[in-house]
């Protein structure tokens, strides 16, 4: 997986629209997360700029990151990165995917409701002290 400093850059740009400062993930950690095998990128773009990505890692099962730029959500768009992932990740013969995603945040539990996603475990203080996550798992 090998998209070029520019893409990275607007990924990076794209995760400070989404998390607070503390959890988006900045160029540094993007770039290792790129380097190392298994990793799945699906990008949506409109117009020349990026709106929408996913990460994926194959080898490990599980979702990195969904991020819709703010500006364009509820367009279906993380439900077309998610489909799109999806449908590679099974072509590979997985047998399920994980997701953790923060208990308080409601559309990206539904989005993985959605798809089918199924709530496995509380994770205490994922996101740091007092802010837990759900242990998402689909079997595929
Ligand atoms: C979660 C996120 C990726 C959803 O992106 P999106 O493009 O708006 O999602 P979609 O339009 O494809 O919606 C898919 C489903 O998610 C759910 N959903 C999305 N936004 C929602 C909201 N504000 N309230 C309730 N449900 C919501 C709905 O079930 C929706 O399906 P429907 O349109 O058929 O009802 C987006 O809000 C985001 O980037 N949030 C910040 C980053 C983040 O939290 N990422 C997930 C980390 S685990």
């Amino acid at each position: 997986m090998n998209p070029g400093s520019l893409q990275i850059e607007l990924m990076c740009e794209l995760e400070r629209l989404c998390y607070p400062e503390t959890l988006a993930y900045d160029t540094f950690m993007m770039r290792e997360f790129l380097r190392e095998p298994g990793m799945l990128l699906v990008c949506e773009w409109h117009r020349g700029e990026l709106v929408g990505f996913q990460l994926s890692d194959r080898k490990r099962a599980t979702i990195i990151t969904i991020d819709v730029h703010p500006g364009y959500r509820r367009q279906g768009i993380a439900s077309r990165l998610m489909h799109r992932s999806l449908q590679i990740l099974k072509a590979f013969h997985l047998k399920r995917i994980s997701s953790q995603v923060a208990v308080d945040n409601i559309s990206s539990l539904m989005l993985h409701f959605k798809f089918g996603f199924k709530i496995r475990q509380r994770l205490r203080n994922y996101y740091g002290f007092g802010n837990d996550a759900y242990l998402l798992v689909l079997e595929l």
